[in-house]
């Protein structure tokens, strides 16, 4: 055996990262049934791999991480599961408060939270308030999100304004309606990530997704590891983003 074990090099870090990443977070059930196993179990092991990755994005350098863990359209599956979805949410956000000082992160929730739990929805509150001054990376964690329904709410917000006589109908323009997404103040996603092997948005950061880089990836969830992770940050690396011009 050799005296000293030679470490893994670290790979070279791409020149240019995204500054907003986004991950839709999918293939927990085909991970769980390739395996014989319940779907919970495959949400079991995504959940710890959505802890690996979190970590993993700070260590990198992304400034915003946002995650979709729960759709409006999620509710549909079986209730044991979507209770099955909910515990573990439950728990990641028990301990994160529990452990909020040994990170830098600031967490965020998307999405539209009345139909969910009310300890979960205090819980959520809580995790914002204790992280709301923390200067490292923004994640944002989508819960009952719904792109549509993202757009819906901003129009709503809008009406109300014009109701209240606060806003003009005429000079609603693009930064307005931005201002009332849920992630107002934030820099639209550079690259979405799929894994998977899944090439859709489902209802994925409609309005945010405009100019966004897509990747996507044939690993499962549970199966995904900092390495594909540091393969789709090399990959967006070589993108030409024109937004339109030349
Ligand atoms: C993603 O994994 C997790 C959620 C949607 C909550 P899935 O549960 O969609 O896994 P597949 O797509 O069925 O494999
Ligand atoms: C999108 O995945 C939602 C999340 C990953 C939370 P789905 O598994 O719900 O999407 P579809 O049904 O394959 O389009
Ligand atoms: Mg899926």
């Amino acid at each position: 055996m050799p005296l000293f074990r030679k470490k893994t090099p670290e790979p070279e870090l791409p020149a240019v990262l995204p500054e907003h990443l986004a991950i839709i977070m999918d293939g927990n059930g085909r991970w769980a049934k390739k395996r014989g196993l319940p779907r919970r179990v495959g949400h079991s092991y995504g959940a710890q791999t959505f802890r690996t990755i979190t970590k993993h994005c700070e260590k990198r350098g992304i400034r915003y991480l946002t995650v979709y863990a729960f759709s409006t359209e999620n509710w549909k599956r079986p209730a044991e599961e979507v209770e099955a979805i909910m515990n573990l949410l439950r728990d990641y956000l028990k301990e994160s408060l529990a452990d909020f000082q040994k990170e830098n992160i600031r967490t965020h929730f998307i999405g539209s939270f009345e139909p969910l739990a009310d300890d979960i929805r205090r819980l959520m509150r809580e995790a914002e308030a204790v992280t709301e001054h923390k200067t490292g990376m923004t994640l944002n964690i989508a819960i009952n999100y719904g792109g549509r329904e993202e757009i819906a709410h901003a129009a709503r917000c809008l009406a109300e304004d014009v109701q209240a006589g606060r806003l003009h109908p005429e000079t609603i323009d693009e930064k307005m309606l931005a201002r009332r997404m849920y992630t107002a103040g934030q820099p639209d996603p550079d690259l979405i990530l799929r894994p998977s092997g899944e090439y859709r948005t489902s209802n994925f950061m409609l309005w945010q997704s405009a100019y966004a880089e897509y990747i996507f990836m044939d690993v499962l969830w549970p199966d995904f590891k900092p390495a594909d992770l540091d393969a789709a940050l090399a990959e967006y690396a070589r993108r030409n983003r024109r937004f339109g011009g030349v």
